[in-house]
Formats: C-alpha cells, sequence, structure tokens
C-alpha cells in the first residue's frame, strides 16, 4: 500500500480540452500536406490524452503505441529506459506524432525519439501534455507542449502513481500526508 495521500486539483478538466483544441489546430497546420501522420502513444500513462487528441484531429491519422519501461511504483525515475512493447507497425518513410503524458527528466521521450529516428520516419515531432522544465536531466523538448507545470508529481488524466487515479478527468498533485 503507497503512503496515505490527498490530491489538489492543478489542471482542471475543461482547461485541458481547451489546450487540446489549440494544439490539435496548431498540429493540423504544421502537417499540412501529410496524407497520413501515424500517431505513437507512449503508454501507459498516454490513453486519455491521445485519445482526446486525435478526436481534435480533422487529419488522416493512424494509431500506433509503444511502451517504454516507467517508474514502477516509485515517484522517480529510474534513468534507464528499456521497451517494454514496440510497434506494431513500420514508421520508415512516415510522418509521425509522439504522444507523452509528461516530460520530467526527459530520459523516456530522448531514448523514445533516437529509437524512432534510427527506423527513418520522414519526420518526427513530438508533444507531451505536461513539462516539468525544473526536473530535466537531458537537452529534450517536445515540439508541441500542453502546460508547464512546477515539480510536484501529478496523477490524472491519464497519469497514475502506483497505478492509481488515471481515470481522474482533471491533474491533480499528490500530497503525502504526514503519518
Ligand atoms: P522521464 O523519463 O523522467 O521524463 O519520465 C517520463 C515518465 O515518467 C512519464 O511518461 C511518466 O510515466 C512518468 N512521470 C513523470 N512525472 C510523473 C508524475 O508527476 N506523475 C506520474 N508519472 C510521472
Amino acid at each position: 500500500m503507497p503512503q496515505a495521500y490527498d490530491i489538489v486539483e492543478l489542471i482542471s478538466a475543461k482547461a485541458i480540452a481547451a489546450r487540446i483544441e489549440e494544439l490539435a489546430r496548431e498540429i493540423r497546420q504544421s502537417f499540412t500536406g501529410t496524407e497520413k501522420l501515424t500517431v505513437v502513444g507512449l503508454l501507459r500513462g498516454s490513453f486519455v490524452f491521445i485519445a482526446d487528441l486525435v478526436r481534435e484531429l480533422d487529419m488522416n491519422v493512424e494509431v500506433d503505441f509503444l511502451e517504454a519501461s516507467s517508474y514502477g511504483d516509485a515517484t522517480e525515475s529510474s534513468r534507464e529506459v528499456r521497451i517494454l512493447k514496440d510497434l506494431r507497425g513500420e514508421i520508415a518513410g512516415r510522418d509521425v506524432l509522439v504522444v507523452e503524458d509528461i516530460v520530467d527528466t526527459g530520459f523516456t521521450l530522448d531514448h523514445v525519439t533516437r529509437l524512432l529516428k534510427t527506423r527513418e520516419p520522414h519526420r518526427l515531432e513530438t508533444i507531451a501534455l505536461l513539462d516539468k522544465p525544473s526536473r530535466r536531466e537531458t537537452d529534450i523538448k517536445a515540439t508541441w507542449t500542453g502546460f508547464e507545470i512546477p515539480d510536484e508529481f501529478v496523477v490524472g488524466y491519464g497519469i497514475d502513481y502506483a497505478q492509481r487515479n488515471r481515470n481522474l478527468p482533471f491533474i491533480g498533485c499528490v500530497r503525502f500526508r504526514e503519518e
């Protein structure tokens, strides 16, 4: 059992929806001329975000998923990224958008983009719903970012703490209770 905690709302469901509409417009514009966009969701944290984002993207999309090792049940990155589940499809010559829930240290997105670039996509861009710039330990920056947030451990909208709270409609900060 994880230590008892409370959740304090940081970003409302309404604010997330409004930002996704804006991001989808920018992405659509940036990929003008693209016949089909391959949207790659990084499991598991991006599953709600990708579902909402693709429904706002008024273009031909194909969806694939990749799972990289995450924090497990901890709140700190292990810094060592392993691919647990690879893409089903080929991305050579394709226009690809990698969808991440949070860029924290940046190790995950850095590792995944390096790996996918070796497969020679025509173009590869990235989007992260959340960015914690103060925690960065790599040079990676997503092409598009939903919200910059402070150094807080967050849950909700697909994002978990020890597999809990993914089904919250908003993003909230975890506040551990003093025992
Ligand atoms: P990074 O490799 O340190 O950038 O971590 C990225 C991954 O760590 C994200 O895709 C999340 O799965 C997880 N993560 C980072 N920050 C949080 C958080 O505040 N709550 C839950 N998971 C997080």
